[in-house]
């Protein structure tokens, strides 16, 4: 784990106005947080990233805007109030609360860990490796091997059975320590509802409870039918959603990766029942595509499928990027059967089907599912940004080499020196280019400072006027990648950023 990194990401974005801790004047909120002015420009830039692609670049894809809070009934249908929840158990002595699975699956990733190290020193030994040695590594590696085998398989059972009791069993046959007291007097496993509740109205009974939203996909499969018929949608066809979500997850950390009000980008895509598994196919390509479209190294994503599904899906699996403390949970891919608009129709008693004129019958469409969280896209991409460097001339940069469409700033407009007609002209590029991109003006200290100032968030390009352009129309531009200046002519300058920071060579390469 690259803690140290991490670490300072975390202050690197409230320092350059990324991210804040949620009521910050009061010690914070746990698990919540506020996007700043330059967080808020990039988490927009990524929303418009994600929808341009699916909704205006799929003729059959639709967008909705449902409202967070739903008629109760809806978590009932869609299972959540019975399953929404996570085996919870506590540690005694250091009275802290983990979620039981995850403790169980970090215990197997420590010896998969383990089986990657034999097998990464064996190959580094290769030339001086022996039979003996050979044997006892192969040795090592079968005995991990079936540790991991074994408890996965235990693990499986017990989560498919709802057995909390063999789940405590497994956490301590593995004997898995707490880690702050290092002890292992652990509570019984219990189901934690992960829904936050609230009362609607003024009147405070039992009726009136409804819930925040703890996934956006509700919205779109009850207005189902609404989309289809008012936007005469043929299956297969889908509806996109952006929008909050609230859960109130047990262990809620690492930074924005776990938090307990968050955003998700929502899309069901409504098929013909039979023809899930070719779509589900489909859609996990799609979407690894619209990810490395980014530029991002592609060792740093991967697919994994789910051990235990949810109470909905018939296949699932994670795009998983490789965050600064591991590989975890991007995005998820799920084919959700015809089990949320069955179990609608059933709750509501409204026909919920589609009348499919190639077959002539009707029938409740099949849905595969891409969900992926905003908030988690912005951590992804900002700790693939962030690097602190070493340069030639011996001294430190620290930049944020996001993707230049994404940027929050995509120029900056600085003035040699404040006098002299400079800030004039400066003024007049800001007016020209402001139309088009986020642009900001600097005039305070050095220039290679000010460089300093808009490479930590991310600016792809800085232009400095000076006493000849005076005479020569003719401007510096920065990069920020290669920090390379050159000198070019004002009425280009519009054509050279457009070029690097349109969202459509993204777009392009993405579907
Ligand atoms: N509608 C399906 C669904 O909600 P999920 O796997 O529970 O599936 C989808 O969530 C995505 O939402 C995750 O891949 C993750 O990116 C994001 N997400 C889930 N819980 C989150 C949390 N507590 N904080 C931030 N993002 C979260």
């Amino acid at each position: 784990m690259n803690e140290d990194v991490f670490k300072n990401l975390v202050s690197h974005c409230k320092e350059y106005g990324f991210i804040f801790q949620s009521s910050e004047i009061y010690d914070g909120l746990s698990a919540v947080y506020d996007y700043a002015q330059n967080g808020t420009l990039l988490k927009n830039n990524i929303r418009q990233y994600w929808w341009q692609s699916m909704v205006q670049l799929h003729e059959n894809i639709v967008g909705i805007d449902a409202a967070i809070f739903m008629h109760p009934t809806t978590w009932k249908a869609s299972g959540h109030v019975d399953a929404f929840s996570d085996p919870l158990i506590d540690n005694k002595d250091s009275k802290k609360r983990y979620r039981a699975d995850v403790l169980i699956e970090e215990h197997v990733a420590k010896i998969e860990a383990k089986i990657e190290k034999e097998v990464e020193k064996a190959a580094k030994r290769f030339e001086n490796f022996d039979e003996k040695m050979f044997r006892s590594t192969n040795a090592r590696v079968l005995e991990y091997q079936k540790q991991t085998e074994a408890i996965n398989t235990r693990f499986k059972t017990a989560l498919n059975d709802n057995n909390l009791a063999e789940v405590k069993q497994i956490i301590i046959d593995c004997e898995i320590t707490c880690p702050i007291s290092g002890s292992r007097n652990w509570t019984d496993v219990r189901q934690f509802n992960l829904m936050f509740d609230t009362k609607l109205g003024s009147v405070s009974d039992d009726s009136s409870t409804i819930y925040l939203r703890p996934e956006t996909a509700q919205g779109i499969f009850v207005n189902f039918l609404n989309v289809q018929k008012t936007g005469r949608m043929k299956i297969p066809f889908g509806i996109a959603q952006t929008g909050k979500a609230f859960r109130n997850e047990i262990v809620a950390r690492q930074f924005i990766f776990r938090m307990r009000e968050f955003e998700q980008m929502e899309m069901q895509f409504f098929i013909r029942p039979g023809t899930q598994k070719q779509w589900y196919e489909h859609w996990k390509q799609a979407r690894m595509k619209w990810h490395n479209a980014l530029g991002i190294d592609e060792k740093k994503k991967r697919f994994h499928d789910h051990i235990k599904l949810a109470h909905y899906a018939d296949a699932a699996c994670d795009i998983e990027f490789e965050f600064p403390f591991g590989f975890k949970e991007l995005e998820g891919i799920h084919s959700r059967t015809d089990f949320d608009l069955r179990n609608h129709e059933q709750y509501s008693g409204k026909k919920l089907q589609y009348f499919d004129p190639e077959l002539n019958q009707s029938y409740i469409p099949y849905v595969i599912e891409t969900s992926i969280g905003l908030d988690r896209m912005f951590l992804a991409l900002m700790s693939a940004a962030y690097k602190e460097e070493k340069l030639e001339d011996g001294s430190e940069r620290t930049v944020l080499a996001l993707p230049p469409a994404l940027a929050p700033i995509k120029a900056a407009v600085f003035p040699l020196v404040k006098k002299d007609g400079l800030p004039e002209i400066a003024e007049k590029i800001m007016n020209e280019l402001k139309f088009e991109y986020h642009v900001t003006y600097d005039e305070k200290d050095t220039v290679g400072k000010r460089y300093r100032r808009q490479d930590a968030i991310g600016t792809p390009y800085c232009i400095t006027i000076d006493h000849d352009t005076l005479n020569d129309q003719c401007v510096t531009i920065r990069d920020r990648d290669t920090m390379k200046q050159e000198r070019v002519a004002i009425d280009k300058l519009h054509s050279i950023i457009t070029e690097k920071v349109s969202l459509k060579n993204i777009l392009k390469k993405a579907i």
